[in-house]
């Protein structure tokens, strides 16, 4: 894992005062901010793989911190106790050469006695806040409060702008991405299964499954209708129709998250419908610029999905129409889109103020993860999708005056594709909005 030096000197610079101004407001002499350690699976000695703290993943780029702790004050260089315990198990974390200069480094060998070399160093302080999975540590340090929401609410607010240096990181997330899923698309074409485009995904990307963003949803036909499809399925379906491929990258800790859809056969139903959402994603993506709501934009999604819907024949009143009578919530039961960042679905979406005012979604779209007002340098995702889903057309067919509104004998024709999302990742600037993934899929496939 490599980056540039000086960008991820300035983040750490803005984070030091980001955190310095939150620790004195909320009158914290300290912070400590434990990476995490993985709890073992019940009654086994073996647990999931190791996923920073983000709070930690923040400051240090990485995964390869393992109980390690950082000790944050205000105004003086952040201090790394850095765990590297001798054992012939497993290769103990290495201390990068990057981390030197960044921190006051503490190397330690003993999980314990770095516990209690930091307890020492509080009791000399006066209050501290512990921001992270570790909230048991309070017991044994007495002042110490275990994630206060003041603190931690101020520190997700502040998370949803990226700095130069994370903005570069999800740059080459998207591209690390890009290259799997070019992969992926050419193993669907190739005749793959699942397995096998999900194998050729992640050669391509170079990842290890364990360490992708989020597990990549890789569908055939009606699977694509689950929304987190979570199976690989070994044999190709006779008669394959579509393929959705939801799948991301990861770089020194940032996320991509990226969905294309496509069909078998060019100029079917279903490719015209893939095609139609396709141009309508992109001007969602155009739309966003600082100062748009994003409520709006959820809104603007439905009358585009009920734009193709009418367009392609499936829905016969109009798209508005569509959209009062919620025909459209059939077709889309999910949100546009949320912020990226150290996590997929990054935090602090719904908070109004670092105060803690939070910006509610609204009754009708209760699970919108992005209603605060878009601000530059947020990264956010833009994910229509249009979906058959057996339980939801079922419940519309209980509705009689606006199931007549429906060409059920198309809507038989597609439900065995299951349904189609477009997901890019777009930087908002000052003035608009900058398309990471368009970006990259034309930086990998300049004549496509
Ligand atoms: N990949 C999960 C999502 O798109 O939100
Ligand atoms: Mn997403
Ligand atoms: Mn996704």
């Amino acid at each position: 894992m490599s980056f540039d030096q000086t960008l991820y000197r300035a983040h750490l610079g803005e984070l030091a005062n980001h955190w310095s101004r939150s620790l004195v407001e909320e009158e914290f002499d300290a912070a400590v901010v434990p990476a995490g350690q993985v709890a073992l699976r019940f009654q086994d000695d073996m647990g999931p793989p190791f996923v920073p703290n983000p709070h930690f993943a923040h400051w240090f780029p990485g995964d390869d911190c393992e109980g390690s702790v950082l000790l944050l004050r205000p105004g003086a260089r952040p201090k790394l106790f850095f765990l590297a315990t001798a054992t012939y198990w497993h290769k103990p974390p290495s201390l990068p050469e990057w981390a030197d200069g960044a921190f006051d480094v503490a190397p330690h060998n003993d999980a314990k006695a770095l516990r209690s070399a930091i307890a020492n160093e509080l009791e000399a302080l006066g209050r501290a806040a512990v921001v992270g999975p570790e909230a048991a540590w309070t017991r044994d340090l007495p002042r110490a409060l275990a994630n206060p929401e003041s603190l931690t609410n101020k520190l997700f607010f502040f998370r949803a702008a990226k700095t130069p240096f994370e903005i570069e990181c999800i740059r080459e997330a998207t591209a690390i991405g890009v290259r799997g899923h070019l992969a992926a698309r050419d193993a669907f074409l190739g005749g793959g299964s699942e397995f096998d485009i999900h194998m050729a995904y992640l050669a391509a990307s170079s990842q290890e499954e364990s360490k992708l963003p989020y597990p990549s949803i890789i569908a055939l036909n009606e699977h694509a209708g689950l929304l987190h499809y979570q199976h690989y399925q070994r044999a190709r379906p006779a008669g394959t129709r579509s393929f959705l491929i939801d799948a991301g990258g990861k770089h020194a800790g940032y996320h991509s998250d990226i969905t294309r859809t496509y069909s078998a056969n060019a100029g079917d139903s279903f490719d015209v419908l893939v095609r139609a959402l396709d141009e309508q994603q992109l001007a969602l993506c155009d739309a966003v610029r600082p100062g748009v709501s994003y409520i709006e934009l959820q809104e603007r999604m439905h009358l585009a999905v009920g734009a193709v819907l009418v367009a392609t024949g499936i829905v016969r009143c109009s798209p508005e129409s569509a959209y009062e009578r919620e025909i459209t919530d059939v077709f889309v039961p999910h949100g546009l889109g949320h912020l990226i960042g150290l996590q997929t679905h990054d935090v602090g979406g719904r908070l109004a103020h670092e105060n803690g005012e939070t910006a509610p979604p609204p009754a009708r779209f209760p699970t919108l993860r992005y209603t605060r007002s878009i601000e530059e340098n947020h990264v956010i995702t833009v994910e229509p999708g249009i979906y058959f889903i057996p339980m939801l057309l079922d419940e519309l067919k209980q509705k009689p005056a606006a199931a007549a509104e429906v060409n059920w004998e198309m809507v038989e024709d597609l439900a065995p594709c299951g349904g189609v999302r477009i997901e890019d990742d777009v930087l908002v600037t000052s003035t608009g909005v900058e398309n990471l993934t368009r970006s990259a899929f034309q930086a990998a496939e300049p004549c496509a």
